[in-house]
Parts: structure tokens; C-alpha cells; sequence
């Protein structure tokens, strides 16, 4: 990986590409990886970079001012009359250093990266020589008290060794960079070991322990994991990595289940066997084709007589609909609850006539007490 700094003060000197790929890979991945990516936007490499996202290119090579992703990162951009800026919230924003790094590689040109991305990701280092022999460091430990066994993560392997016999019965062997979690499954036939090179991937080797035969390579991480548990029924293994994500599979077939962010979002793996949620904007169950899951919010007074209707809902099918939720401020003083609060009797129902419209309406004989008040009502339905 070349680690060509900004061309500062040299503005003709062209800027590489992955000095910009870096700040990407820091600031923009959690919600623009491959994997169900924000905008359509996907900010791994180069080339999906340059195919640009919902609204078309977002590189406008020679022209920063003009490609979008400048524009979006420095927060001069509106969409429907809100400004844009990425990260979005509360995230960290890019400096203005690092905002002068992607213009000023976009105005010498926005360059391919010199060097093609090898397929196999391997982290070369200089060689240098051991004049002693290295240490061989233990990064974690876990028993399996059927096969008696211990299982001893190191450097590319895991030894398997014999607390009776004190010898290492079995070396498993292939680990690609430091093993630095192992577990071991409820039954005591299954091993996990977690490794992985830093700031390039993480993979879990999972073993069966009887014959010493691997059984399944699971790589999906950007970065080394530090940890890794099987479900005490044994379906599920989960890897935790530095790269702030915890990721879920499933051991039989390696499919991902479930990612899960630092900041509370929660990702579904593409192939997730369920079906239909959508949480926070994140990827739905069931891929691409399920159907979300949206909230429509109402806010008002309820009317002055019983049996008078709150809200009606039109555009959101009877057969859609999943939960209603009404709040009254009972008091009008900020002291909201259910308004089918059962000790104070007072109703709202939902039901509808027309397939096609939620009618909520006081119900008439039990209202009496919320009549008037400030209510807060929330849909949720199916898309
Ligand atoms: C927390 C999630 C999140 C992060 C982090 C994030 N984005 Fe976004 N990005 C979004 C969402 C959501 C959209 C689409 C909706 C919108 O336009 O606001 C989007 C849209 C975009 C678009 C428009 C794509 C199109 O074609 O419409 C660009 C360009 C973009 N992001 C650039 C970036 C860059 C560059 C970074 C990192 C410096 C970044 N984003 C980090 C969530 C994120």
C-alpha cells in the first residue's frame, strides 16, 4: 500500500488515490461498504467510487467544486431544502485538511491508483532477518474438556496441546496473521479461531477438533478480529473485530446474519434467512426485495365530542397495517399516556370501514374525560 502524503504547497504534484481511499475507509465505509451501501454509494475502491452513486457521478475528475462528494463533504450542498453533509449527525466531519487532500487529488486529475489492487490481500513488509529466534507469544487459550485438549493461539496457528502428556498433539496450521481468539463449542467438537492482519481483513477458521479437518473459512471483516464465541447451541459463530464491528454468522453454510455497528445500527446480512425489517435505515431482512418497515406520525387535539374522529389514515392499506400507538397529554400539561388507559377509561379506537383508510376515532361513553386534549398517534405498516 503506498502512503503518499497530501501534495501540500505543490498543488501540480498529482495526489494518489489511496491516501484519498484511506480517509474513505476511516470516515465513509461504516455506511458505504459494498454491502447495502447509503446513496448507492459504495467507497471501497476506486472504481466503484467512479461509478458514482443515486445521483450519478460523484467525481468530477479536474473539477472538485463541481463532483459532488466535495460538495457533500463540505456541507454546501441542498436537497430539499436541508443541508447535506457527510458523515451525516453527529460524526466526525472531515478536517479541512483532509477535504484539501480529496479536492486537490480530483484537481490534478483524480487518478487511478498507480499499483492494482492485488486479489489476494497480503501485507508485505520489509524482511528483516531475526538474529535470535522469535517468540512465539500465546494471544488466548481455550480447553476442550471432552478431547482434553487445550487449544494455544499463536502467530498463523493454533497448537492443540495435551495437558496430560504435556505435547502438542496437533498443530492447526494456515491461520492467516495472528490468532488472537479462540472458543470452543458447547458440545467440545468444534474450534474457532479468530485472526486477521490489521486495517486488511479478518477470517475465523472453524475446526472440527476430532479429526483436525477444517471445516469452514469465514472472512468478511476490514480488519483483524479480537474475538469470536459459538452459540451454546452451536449454529451461530460470532466474530468481533478492530474494525468496530461484530458480525454474526452462520456456522453450517458461512453466511452472514447480522452486523452490528458501534453506533446502533444494525446491518442484515444480505442472506439472512427471515424476512422483512428494516431498523434505523439499516439493510432489511431478506435482502433488497423485502418489504420496510414505516412509521407515519400525527399530532393534533382530539375533538371537543365523543365519537369524533382523530385521525384518518389514507394511502396505507388495512392489510399493511402492523401497530398503532396513541399517546393523549391527559392533563394538557406534558403528561402523556396510552389513551386506553384502563383505570381512567379513556378510548381511542382504530378500525376501518374502508380497506384503503385507518380511521381512529374517541369512542363515544368512554372518552368523555380526553375530549379536547393534545394528542401524538403512530402508525406503523409495511411498505
Ligand atoms: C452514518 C452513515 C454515513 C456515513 C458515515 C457517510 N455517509 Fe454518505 N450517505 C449516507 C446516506 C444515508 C446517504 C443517502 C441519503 C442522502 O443523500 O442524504 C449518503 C449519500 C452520500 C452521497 C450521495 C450519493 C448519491 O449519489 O446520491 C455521497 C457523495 C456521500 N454520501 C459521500 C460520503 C462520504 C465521502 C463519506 C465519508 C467522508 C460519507 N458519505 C459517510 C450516509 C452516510
Amino acid at each position: 500500500m503506498g502512503m503518499a502524503g497530501p501534495a501540500r504547497g505543490a498543488e501540480a504534484t498529482a495526489v494518489d488515490y489511496s491516501s484519498v481511499q484511506n480517509l474513505f475507509t476511516q470516515h465513509c465505509l461504516d455506511c458505504h461498504a459494498a454491502q447495502d451501501p447509503e446513496g448507492n454509494l459504495v467507497l471501497e475502491s476506486f472504481e466503484t467510487l467512479m461509478k458514482g452513486g443515486e445521483s450519478g457521478t460523484a467525481i468530477v475528475a479536474g473539477k472538485s467544486a463541481d463532483s459532488l462528494l466535495v460538495r457533500m463533504v463540505e456541507g454546501s450542498l441542498e436537497k430539499e431544502g436541508k443541508k447535506k453533509i457527510m458523515p451525516p449527525g453527529k460524526r466526525k466531519k472531515l478536517s479541512p485538511e483532509e477535504i484539501a487532500l480529496v479536492r486537490s487529488w480530483i484537481d490534478t486529475g483524480a487518478r487511478a491508483p498507480k499499483e492494482t489492487p492485488k486479489v489476494a490481500r497480503e501485507l508485505v513488509l520489509p524482511k528483516v532477518a531475526p538474529t535470535v529466534p522469535p517468540r512465539r507469544s500465546i494471544q488466548a487459550l481455550a480447553y476442550a474438556p471432552g478431547a482434553k485438549l487445550l487449544a494455544v493461539a499463536r502467530y498463523g496457528e493454533v497448537e492443540l496441546f495435551s495437558p496430560e502428556s504435556r505435547t502438542v498433539v496437533k498443530t492447526l496450521s494456515g491461520h492467516r496473521g495472528m490468532v488472537n481468539a479462540v472458543a470452543i463449542s458447547q458440545d467440545g467438537k468444534l474450534l474457532a479461531a479468530a485472526s486477521g492482519e490489521p486495517a486488511l481483513f479478518g477470517e475465523v477458521r472453524l475446526w472440527n477438533l476430532a479429526d483436525s479437518s477444517l471445516v469452514r473459512v469465514i472472512e468478511g471483516h476490514n480488519d483483524a478480529l479480537y474475538s469470536t464465541a459459538i452459540s451454546p447451541d452451536g449454529k451461530i459463530v460470532a466474530t468481533g473485530s478492530y474494525d468496530q464491528k461484530i458480525k454474526l454468522w452462520e456456522l453450517a453454510t458461512g453466511r452472514e446474519l447480522l452486523t452490528l455497528t458501534t453506533d446502533g445500527r444494525l446491518g442484515v446480512g444480505t442472506t439472512a434467512p427471515t424476512t422483512q425489517l428494516e431498523v434505523n435505515g439499516g439493510s432489511k431482512l431478506g435482502g433488497a426485495s423485502a418489504p420496510a418497515i414505516k412509521m407515519l406520525k400525527f399530532t393534533g387535539n382530539l375533538a371537543a365530542t365523543q365519537g369524533q374522529s382523530v385521525v384518518i389514515v389514507t394511502g396505507v392499506p388495512v392489510a399493511k397495517m402492523l401497530a398503532v400507538q396513541v399517546m393523549v397529554d391527559y392533563t394538557g400539561n406534558n403528561n402523556w399516556m396510552p389513551a386506553s388507559y384502563t383505570d381512567a377509561q379513556y378510548w381511542v379506537k382504530w378500525y376501518s370501514s374502508n380497506p384503503d383508510a385507518i380511521i381512529l376515532e374517541c369512542v363515544a361513553g368512554h372518552s368523555a374525560g380526553i375530549v379536547g386534549l393534545p394528542y401524538r398517534v403512530v402508525l406503523t405498516y409495511e411498505e
